[in-house]
């Protein structure tokens, strides 16, 4: 039985598959290198020292991931593909909408014709909109997103909401991951923004590098500590291992749909993330002050309570190593080095 991993060569994805593949489950990957590299298939290789099979395709071709279901025993499908760029999606909301919501819809839609029915999604904090409250938890309100990518997510977990109320073998869960940032200890695999970074870690790694001149930090006028943007960082490695918990979970134990926050439960401004990272680097990030970017909110922080209380996860990773591997995934895979 098999793992299938839709958008696996990603960042998240090529990280749970590591984990997954260190747990000796087998594992297949479909992408289609809209925002990965082919090398990263390789890199998953030499970290874990064992194979799996791979389709460069598009997860929403039907007739191609109907082949995939054919020649492969899937078991369950954590589906990590998907458009992410927030400002992109502004600007190409068609494009967002077809993605995301109707390539997930061919991957459901293809999953019940095979009867396989445990589904994991990479959902996001950003469907809490304005939140609540702070820390966050699964029951606050959800909705207010504002920008398609974050309505994508939205609306996907509508529709598999409904898919559950509609048929209850299905098991599923949904992941809302707060800020993921960090690569692999080996420097092999990490995150690679195409173009100008518009996340923060991805920006101060290449203020670092000399590649870009300085941070803008959008805004100091918050109601926090310090007037920067408050925010959940977590290593991506963390995350990776919250797959596999809720894996276990809709495997081995329970059957339905749970929704768990993936945060550390501890909020880092932008500032406070500039001198962790100067610290653990000895690198300089020169920085200015510039307005409020559209579009932002204040602070966002997870309660993680239930994935501790249900899963049995908790991130264990500390801001140094978020900012030490950071640091080092860049330094052995320079831009332009991932071909
Ligand atoms: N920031 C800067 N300068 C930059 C980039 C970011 O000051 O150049 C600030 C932002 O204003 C914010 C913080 O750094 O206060 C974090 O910004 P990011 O762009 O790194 O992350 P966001 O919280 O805006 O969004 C991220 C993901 C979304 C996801 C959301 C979930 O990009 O996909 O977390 O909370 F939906």
């Amino acid at each position: 039985m098999a793992i299938l991993l839709p958008g696996g060569a990603g960042y998240i994805g090529s990280h749970t598959a590591v984990e997954l593949l260190n747990k000796g489950v087998e594992i297949v990957i479909i992408d289609n290198f809209s925002n990965s590299k082919p090398k990263v298939l390789e890199a998953i290789k030499k970290i874990t020292k064992k194979d799996f099979k791979f389709y460069e395709m598009d997860y929403g071709n039907k007739e191609k991931l109907e082949k995939v279901f054919e020649e492969n025993k899937i078991d369950s499908v954590i589906n990590f593909a998907g458009f992410k760029a927030v400002g992109e999606s502004v600007k190409k909301p068609i494009e967002y909408y077809k993605n995301n919501i109707s390539g997930c819809l061919v991957l459901l839609e293809t999953m019940k014709k095979y009867n396989v029915k445990k589904f994991i999604f990479s959902s996001s904090a950003t469907v809490y909109g304005e939140p609540q409250k702070i820390p966050i938890t699964e029951e606050c309100k959800t909705g207010g997103t504002t920008n398609p990518y974050g309505t994508t997510k939205l609306y996907i977990e509508q529709i598999l909401k409904d898919i559950y109320k509609s048929d209850e073998s299905w098991d599923i869960c949904i992941l809302r991951y707060f800020n993921p940032v960090g690569a692999h200890e080996s420097g092999l695999i990490g995150e690679e923004p195409q173009g100008i970074p518009n996340n923060l870690m991805p920006y101060i790694v290449r203020v670092a590098s000399g590649e870009l001149k300085e941070l803008s930090v959008f805004g100091n006028d918050y109601p926090t500590h310090d007037g920067t943007g408050v925010r959940d960082y977590i290593h991506v490695v963390d995350l990776a291992k919250g797959h596999i918990k809720a894996l276990e979970k809709i495997i081995k134990e329970q059957k339905g749909l749970f929704i768990y926050n993936l945060g550390t439960g501890t909020g880092y401004s932008v500032l406070d993330m500039v001198k962790a990272f100067e610290k653990t680097t000895n690198k300089k990030i020169p920085y200015k002050i510039v307005g409020r970017r559209q579009g932002d909110i204040a602070i966002c922080y997870a309660d993680p309570k239930k994935a501790k209380e249900e899963l049995g996860w908790v991130a264990t990773k500390t801001l140094e190593d978020m900012c030490l591997d950071s640091w080092n995934y860049l330094e052995k895979c320079p831009i332009g080095d991932v071909s």
